[in-house]
């Protein structure tokens, strides 16, 4: 396993077209566990694969429920959010988007369907916290970040602050 490079905003790596996953094979398992390592060496509690510069739709989420627990990660390759229901406002943050955390709205309740490491198609439906991981990370391969859904306000000073940390380096 390796710990790949995270890329940042603004990278338009991060803005690109994701492809649909047809190919379930090594290359995607060996892919799925560095990817799964570098979240949790970031630490992040999901990661998606625009965000290692791969223009794919796939996804990993941590799903271990206690903090002592051995880490358990949930994997979704070419997730489609088919139903949703209310709202919830709850604070995101994104490896992507170092130094900022704000609250957004979401849908409360998600249905993801997606296909597993095997290919096989399977439906989850979330609530709450893990309603909102995926909302995000999903985002990610749609080329939208969770600035994307703040006011411009928040959204124009953040922009100024990465342009100036970037001309200082
Ligand atoms: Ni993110």
């Amino acid at each position: 396993m390796s710990i790949l490079k995270i890329y940042e905003y603004p990278d338009p790596v991060l803005r690109k077209r994701t492809k649909k996953i047809t190919a379930f094979d090594e290359n995607l398992a060996k892919l799925i566990e560095d990817m799964a390592e570098t979240m949790y060496n970031a630490p992040g509690v999901g990661l998606a694969a625009p965000q290692i510069g791969q223009s794919i739709r796939l996804i990993v989420v941590d799903i271990t429920m206690n903090i002592d627990d051995e880490k358990e990660y949930m994997v979704m390759v070419n997730p489609v959010i088919i139903a949703h229901e209310g709202s919830q406002l709850d604070e995101e943050g994104c490896l992507s988007v170092p130094e900022l955390t704000a609250n957004v709205k979401r849908y409360k309740g998600v249905t993801v369907s997606y296909q597993d490491l095997e290919g096989h198609t399977k439906e989850l439906s979330t609530e709450e916290r893990f309603s909102v991981v995926l909302q995000h990370e999903i985002d990610h391969l749609n080329g939208i970040l969770f600035l994307d859904h703040l006011s411009s306000l928040k959204r124009n000073l953040y922009k100024k602050k990465v342009k100036k940390r970037l001309a200082n380096t």
